[in-house]
C-alpha cells in the first residue's frame, strides 16, 4: 500500500495539490489544486453530475448561494447540534476532538507533553462570519457546513418550475465549510471542501427501500469511476456516532493509507429538514399525492460525498510502482481513462520542423475530443516516465517515418507499454475505442 508521504510528494511535483498560500509558509490543512489536480477534480465531479443528473429523469441539478440566512441553520439544527467535543492540553494547549482519543484518556496524546487535558466543551464547527458593514450579532451568518440545506430551501421552487412528483430528488455540487478541530491526512479532513450531495425526497414508508438503493448506487459509482471494489467497505453508523438530523446513517469507507476512512455518507434525514423548515418559515413544505389523496411531508434520502476525499481515494487507487527489465522503476497512476487529467499526450520525437508541424496540427484537432497534453523536452524514455506518473493512458509519438514515408504514429498503451503503429487516419477512431475498454 503506497504511503501518503508518497502521494503528497507526486501531488507536488507533478501539479496535482499544492499547499495552500505556500509562499507565506503555509495555512495548515488548506490545499489548493493545481493544473492536473483540478483536471481531476472536474473529471470526478464531471462523473458524478453524469450519472447522479444528467442521465436520471427523477434527479434535477442545483446551485444555491454558500452564505444563507442565519434562520436556516437554527431551523436544521446546525446551531445548537452541529458540535464536536473539545479538549484541550493545559500545557500545551493543543487541541482534539474528545470522541477520536482512546477511551478515557486523561493526559495529552502528545508523549513529549503529557500535559493533564480539559474537561470536554461541545464546539460548534460552523465558521462565522458579518455580512455588511456593522459588525454586531444581527448581521452574524454562517458560511454553509454542507451544501444539502440550500436544496431543502429550495425544494418547493424546484418542485413547482419542474413539475416534479415524489419521488424525486435535487443534487448540487459545491463548496462548504467547517471549522474542524483536528484537520489532517492531507485532503482528507480540511476546512474548505467540496461535497457532492443530492436529497432524494420519498414517501416515508419507501425511505428504508431508497436508503438500501442509493447505497448500492454509490459502491457501484465509486467503481466505476476506477476504486477497486476490495478497497471498500460499508460501515453502519452507531446510534451515538449519528449527526443531529439522522434517523440512520451508513459510511463508505475506502482503505486510505493510515487505515479505513469515510469517504461518502448514506443518511437517511426522515422529515427533520423539511419540517422544521416549514415550521420556522411558515411555508408549507408538504407534498399533496394525487393518487392517493394524502398530504404529507416527504422523508429524505441523501447520499453526501466529498469531491475532495474521492481525489485522494483515487490518487491512492491507482498508484503502481513496476520493476522494468532494464532494472529501472517506473511509477504510475493506473487511472481510469474517465478520470484521468490527461488522455491522450501527443509527443513529437524531436524539434524538427516538419515533426513539430505534423505534431501540433495532430494536437489541435484531438483536443477538441480528448483531454492533450503536447509535450516535446527531454529524451522520449523520460516523456513516457512522466505520461505514466500523471496516469495518461494513451501516448502518440511522431517521428521521421511519419511524415516522410508512412503517415503512421506509434500508439503507446500506459498500462501493458504496447506500442503500436496506426495510420494517422483512423487515430481518433482507435483513441476512443481504446479509451471505453481500457
Ligand atoms: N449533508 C450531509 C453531510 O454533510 P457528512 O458526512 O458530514 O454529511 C459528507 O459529509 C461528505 O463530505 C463526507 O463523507 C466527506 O466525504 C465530505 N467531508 C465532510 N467533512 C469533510 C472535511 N472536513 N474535509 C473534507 N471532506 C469532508
Amino acid at each position: 500500500m503506497v504511503t501518503l508521504e508518497t502521494i503528497v510528494s507526486l501531488a507536488k511535483r507533478r501539479g496535482f495539490v499544492f499547499q495552500g498560500s505556500e509562499i507565506y509558509g503555509g495555512l495548515r490543512s488548506v490545499w489548493d489544486f493545481g493544473p492536473l489536480g483540478i483536471e481531476l477534480k472536474r473529471t470526478i465531479k464531471d462523473a458524478w453530475w453524469k450519472y447522479m443528473i444528467q442521465e436520471r429523469e427523477d434527479i434535477e441539478g442545483i446551485d444555491t448561494a454558500i452564505l444563507m440566512h442565519p434562520a436556516v441553520w437554527q431551523a436544521s439544527g446546525h446551531v445548537s447540534g452541529f458540535t464536536d467535543p473539545l479538549v484541550e492540553c493545559k500545557t500545551c494547549h493543543n487541541r482534539y476532538r474528545e470522541d477520536q482519543l482512546s477511551s478515557n484518556l486523561s493526559k495529552c496524546p502528545d508523549k513529549d507533553c503529557d500535559g493533564d487535558l480539559t474537561e470536554s466543551r461541545q464546539f460548534n464547527l460552523m465558521f462565522q462570519t458579518h455580512m455588511g458593514p456593522i459588525q454586531d450579532e444581527g448581521s452574524k451568518i454562517f458560511l454553509r457546513p454542507e451544501t444539502a440545506q440550500g436544496i431543502f430551501v429550495n425544494f418547493e421552487n424546484v418542485m413547482t418550475a419542474t413539475r416534479k412528483k415524489i419521488p424525486f430528488g435535487i443534487g448540487q455540487i459545491g463548496k462548504s465549510f467547517r471549522n474542524e478541530i483536528t484537520p489532517g491526512n492531507f485532503i482528507f479532513r480540511t476546512r474548505e471542501f467540496e461535497q457532492m450531495e443530492m436529497e432524494f425526497f420519498c414517501e416515508p414508508n419507501k425511505a428504508d427501500d431508497w436508503f438500501e438503493y442509493w447505497i448500492d448506487f454509490s459502491l457501484k459509482w465509486f467503481q466505476i469511476i476506477g476504486l477497486e471494489k476490495k478497497n471498500l467497505r460499508k460501515r453502519e453508523h452507531s446510534e451515538d456516532e449519528r449527526p443531529h438530523y439522522a434517523k440512520a446513517a451508513l459510511d463508505i469507507e475506502y482503505q486510505f493509507p493510515w487505515g479505513w476512512g469515510e469517504l461518502e455518507t448514506i443518511n437517511n434525514r426522515s422529515d427533520h429538514d423539511l419540517k422544521n423548515h416549514a415550521e420556522k418559515s411558515g411555508k408549507d413544505l408538504s407534498f399533496f399525492d394525487e393518487d392517493s389523496k394524502e398530504r404529507y411531508i416527504p422523508w429524505v434520502v441523501e447520499p453526501a460525498m466529498g469531491a475532495d476525499r474521492t481525489v485522494l481515494a483515487v490518487l491512492c487507487d491507482a498508484y503502481r510502482e513496476e520493476d522494468l527489465e532494464n532494472k529501472d522503476k517506473r511509477v504510475l497512476l493506473k487511472f481510469n481513462p474517465i478520470i484521468s487529467p490527461v488522455q491522450v499526450a501527443i509527443l513529437p520525437l524531436s524539434k524538427n520542423e516538419k515533426l513539430a508541424k505534423f505534431s501540433s496540427d495532430l494536437y489541435q484537432k484531438l483536443k477538441k475530443s480528448f483531454r492533450c497534453q503536447f509535450d516535446v523536452t527531454q529524451s522520449i524514455g523520460k516523456r513516457y516516465r512522466r505520461q505514466d506518473e500523471i496516469g495518461t493512458p494513451i501516448c502518440l509519438t511522431i517521428d521521421f517515418d511519419t511524415v516522410e514515408k508512412d503517415n503512421c504514429v506509434t500508439l503507446r498503451h500506459r498500462d501493458t507499454m504496447e506500442q503500436i503503429r496506426i495510420n494517422v487516419k483512423n487515430v481518433e477512431k482507435e483513441i476512443e475505442n481504446l479509451l471505453a475498454n481500457f
